[in-house]
């Protein structure tokens, strides 16, 4: 199968060959139901769809977890990116500010970007820490997180999730940011503290991505 990460012109928080990387482990585990939490602008939402897609003929479900606006946690330092809306390219900054006048990080935004897959998706604004404790997860196979990245948001989503998914057939946990940047250090914390609590097994993948075998 032909991987190939698309950014749709959009923003990504998995870049260059990131993005790549990030679908193959995918594809290694083919989940039928995947939960992401910090959806951002929907492209990784729209290549995850895309290749459960193809592998499963369109039976799959995504549920997707944004702010979307909303107040992030307290510790969380809030990147630049979600405060003012730019672009490096001042066509983007055109088309989307100027002309569309899009937040692309608004839950309409990204609802009307997954369209195609509207049958499939479930999207759901607010706090993934106050989400998760009622959100069905009934047959979650594959929960990506890579929403809030203090310690305290990363280490309550994962309690969260493990508490509701562990008993899921060959369920993985990936989490973004495990130590590729200097200045998140609350994912690492956060993940080496679960594991050892749950006696669960780990694996670094590429210096960045913590995968979690239930
Ligand atoms: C790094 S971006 C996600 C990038 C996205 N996964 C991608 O691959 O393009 C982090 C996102 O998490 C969201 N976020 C931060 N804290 C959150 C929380 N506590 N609950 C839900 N979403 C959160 C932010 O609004 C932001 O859109």
């Amino acid at each position: 199968m032909n991987i190939d990460y698309k950014t749709y012109w959009r923003k990504s928080g998995l870049k260059k060959n990131w993005g790549n990387i990030f679908l193959n482990i995918v594809n290694q585990h083919k989940p039928k139901v995947f939960l992401e939490v910090g959806v951002f602008c929907g492209v990784t939402a729209r290549n995850i769809c895309e290749l459960l897609n193809t592998i499963h003929s369109g039976q799959f479900k995504y549920v997707g977890i944004d702010l979307f606006g909303d107040k992030p946690n307290e510790d969380e330092k809030a990147p630049n990116y979600l405060k003012k809306q730019s672009f490096s390219n001042p066509i983007k900054n055109l088309f989307y500010n100027v002309i569309l006048r899009e937040n692309l990080n608004s839950y309409e935004s990204v609802q009307k970007f997954l369209k195609s897959f509207s049958k499939n998706i479930t999207l759901i604004k607010g706090n993934s820490n106050k989400i998760l404790k009622h959100l069905d997860m009934e047959n979650i196979d594959f929960a990506f997180l890579d929403g809030g990245h203090s310690f305290e948001t990363v280490f309550n989503d994962l309690n969260l999730v493990f508490n509701k998914i562990s008993s899921n057939k060959d369920a993985i946990i990936l989490c973004d940011d495990y130590e590729d940047a200097d200045y998140i250090t609350g994912v690492k914390k956060a993940v080496d503290q679960f594991v050892k609590e749950k006696r669960l097994k780990f694996e670094v993948i590429e210096k960045r991505f913590a995968k979690i075998t239930i």
